[in-house]
């Protein structure tokens, strides 16, 4: 459910392990600082293609906060090295409209896009510097929302890192939907190809490890890395909620993801 938050904008309903996710945004948007210094003459842009309004509640504590786009760009403030854009969308036009108000009230320059990320994803990577520096955060509540053209788009741009949200939940739940022969397709979007590389017969476990495997064996094809250091966040029942992926080709953004990842006590390696 949404509130209206002090401003009069909307700010969508979270649970409290939100809150790990931002943090694993925050800092990595704080200490890709350096990254952001050397590209000082040309633009470093944030990408948000499921931006949400830019605040969210806490549905166990009622406590209002930020959402990831605010989040990015007061932490690129942190050492002075902002992004020099922020793109954001979301299939939502007027989360849209709440998180460009948020973000130019803070002073942010930004440029929206109204959609689903599928449906205007090549509208921002046409509105990208393709010679700039640039970092993506693709957080979908659940998989059929994640389609791989998306990540594929992206990872076509020369300097593009990601950060990817996986609803290990939704595999969780669904996966006995997913595997029947006739079930819902949001697999078939997320993993392309995914049944005639996963044995579905297998341990459930199994096989949702096998998907998530394969996912990743598809974006290596595309000539970029993800980190093997999975960040895991798990409900206060130990079941994993979450996993966030980072993926990059330069070496120098895994190193800085690995210093950053697995930081709290919730989180272990995949
Ligand atoms: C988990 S929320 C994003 C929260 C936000 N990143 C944050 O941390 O504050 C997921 C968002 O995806 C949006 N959404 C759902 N389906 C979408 C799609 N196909 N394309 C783009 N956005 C979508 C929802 O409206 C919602 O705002």
């Amino acid at each position: 459910m949404d509130k209206q938050d002090t401003d009069g904008l909307p700010a969508n309903e979270v649970g409290a392990w939100t809150q790990e996710k931002h943090e694993r945004l925050r800092k990595y948007v704080d200490s890709s600082h350096g990254a952001r210094r050397r590209f000082k003459s040309r633009t470093c842009t944030y990408v948000d293609l499921y931006c949400g309004p830019g605040r969210s509640w806490i549905r166990e504590t009622g406590v209002f906060i930020d959402g990831s786009p605010l989040i990015a760009f007061d932490s690129a403030a942190t050492h002075g090295d902002q992004f020099t854009e922020i793109l954001i969308a979301d299939a939502r036009p007027d989360y849209v409209a709440a998180a460009e108000k948020r973000l130019q009230t803070r002073g942010a320059k930004v440029q929206s896009f109204r959609g689903e990320a599928h449906a205007v994803v090549d509208q921002v990577i046409a509105a990208l510097d393709p010679d700039g520096l640039h970092f993506a955060f693709l957080d979908p509540y659940n998989l059929g929302t994640l389609p791989f053209s998306v990540i594929e788009k992206l990872a076509s741009v020369k300097r593009m890192d990601l950060l990817i949200h996986v609803s290990a939940m939704d595999l969780k739940r669904d996966l006995h939907n997913y595997v029947r022969p006739n079930g819902p397709d949001d697999l078939d979007f997320f993993a392309p190809g995914w049944r005639e590389h996963v044995n579905t017969k297998r341990r459930q476990d199994v096989v949702r490890q096998d998907i998530f495997e394969y996912w990743r064996s598809l974006i290596k094809s595309l000539g970029t890395s993800p980190n093997d250091c999975i960040e895991v966040v798990e409900n206060s029942k130990s079941s994993d909620l979450y996993w966030l992926v980072f993926v990059s080709r330069h070496p120098l953004a895994h190193k800085l993801w690995q210093a950053i990842a697995n930081v709290s006590p919730q989180s272990r390696l995949f």
